[in-house]
C-alpha cells in the first residue's frame, strides 16, 4: 500500500498519521451516524458493551482527522479511574500517538488539573496536596474537639459523609443553612464544614470533593476564565454520563455553555439505541 502523506492537524506543529482506512469500518450504521455527526448534541443511550465508548473514541479521532478541531480543543471525561483509563488506551491508539497535552481523563484528574493551573486564584499554592479520608476524618476531629462538641453525638465519622455529600451536590457552606443535614446537626454542620475548609488552606490542602468544587467557585468567579475555557473545548465527550453528580453536571454545564457539540454516552439497561437530543429531551438538561 502507498505511503500517505502526514497531515498537520495541530497548531504547535505536532505530526499525526493518518487513521487506517477501516477507521470507520468496524461500526454499525448507527454508531458511524453517532461519530460523523460531530457538530450538535449527542446522547448515546445503549446498554452495557454495546459500544458507548467506540463510539467516544472514534467521534474524537474523526474530530481530529478532519481538522474540526485539534486535541487541546476537546474536553474528553468519565467517571471512574478504570473507565479513564480505558478510554485514554483507545484514543492513544485510533490516533497512534500519546495524548498527553489533552484535558482527558476523570472528572476528579480534570479538576485537580485545572487546580494546579488556577490555584492563586482561590490563594492556594499549585503544589496543593489531595487529602484521602482518614486525613479528612482526622482534620474532622480536630475541628469537632475545637468547638467543644460531644464527639459522641457529632460523630466525625457522620460529618465527613455529610461533607463529601453536600460536596457532591456542589454545595459550599454558606449555602446550607435549608439543607436537611444543617437541621440533623441542629446548625453545626456549616460551622463545622466552614472551619474545615480553612484549615484544608491552612494546609495548602485539598479533598477529593474540592477537586470539583473548587473549580467551580474558580470558574463562577472568573467570567474571564470561564469565557477562555468556554472557547477552548471547542467539542466535550463525556462517557459514562449515568454516574454524573450534581456538582460534576454542574462543572460540566458551565464548560459548556451555550455550544452544542457535545456527546454523552449513558448507558441503560435496554438494547442498543442512540437518539438525537430532541427526541429525550430530559437527558438533555444542559
Ligand atoms: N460495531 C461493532 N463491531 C464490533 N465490535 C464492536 C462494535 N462496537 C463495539 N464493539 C466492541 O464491543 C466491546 C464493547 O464496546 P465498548 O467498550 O465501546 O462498549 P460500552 O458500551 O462502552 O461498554 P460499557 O457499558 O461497559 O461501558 C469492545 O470490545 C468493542 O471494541
Ligand atoms: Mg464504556
Amino acid at each position: 500500500m502507498p505511503q500517505r502523506k502526514q497531515h498537520n492537524v495541530f497548531e504547535n506543529n505536532e505530526k499525526i498519521k493518518l487513521p487506517d482506512l477501516d477507521f470507520l469500518s468496524t461500526l454499525n450504521s448507527q454508531q458511524k451516524n453517532a461519530v460523523l455527526n460531530t457538530e450538535g448534541p449527542l446522547l448515546v443511550l445503549s446498554g452495557a458493551g454495546t459500544g458507548k465508548t467506540k463510539v467516544l473514541t472514534t467521534r474524537l479521532a474523526n474530530i481530529i482527522y478532519t481538522r474540526k478541531g485539534s486535541i487541546k480543543d476537546i474536553l474528553c471525561v468519565t467517571f471512574t479511574n478504570k473507565a479513564a483509563f480505558e478510554m485514554k488506551m483507545r484514543v492513544e491508539k485510533i490516533l497512534k500517538m500519546p495524548v498527553e497535552g489533552m484535558f482527558i481523563g476523570t472528572f476528579h484528574s480534570i479538576g485537580a488539573k485545572f487546580l494546579r493551573r488556577h490555584a492563586n486564584l482561590i490563594n492556594l499554592k499549585n503544589d496543593f496536596t489531595i487529602l484521602d479520608s482518614e486525613d479528612q476524618l482526622r482534620l474532622l476531629k480536630q475541628v469537632i474537639n475545637s468547638l467543644d462538641l460531644d464527639t459522641k453525638l457529632h460523630l466525625p465519622k457522620s460529618y465527613l459523609y455529610m461533607i463529601d455529600q453536600l460536596k457532591n451536590q456542589g454545595l459550599s457552606h454558606s449555602e446550607i443553612s435549608n439543607h436537611e443535614f444543617e437541621h440533623k446537626t441542629s446548625g453545626k454542620l456549616s460551622t463545622v464544614y466552614s472551619m474545615y475548609q480553612d484549615r484544608l488552606k491552612n494546609f495548602n490542602s485539598v479533598d477529593f470533593g474540592d477537586l470539583i468544587m473548587l473549580p467551580l467557585e474558580i470558574l463562577k468567579k472568573e467570567k474571564d476564565l470561564l469565557f477562555n475555557y468556554q472557547k477552548k473545548f471547542k467539542y466535550i465527550l463525556v462517557d459514562e454520563y449515568q454516574d454524573t453528580n450534581a456538582s460534576q453536571y454542574m462543572l460540566l454545564r458551565l464548560l459548556s455553555g451555550k455550544k452544542k457539540k457535545y456527546l454523552l454516552c449513558r448507558r441503560r439497561r435496554s438494547i442498543y439505541l442512540w437518539m438525537e437530543r430532541s427526541s429525550i429531551k430530559k437527558y438533555f438538561e444542559f
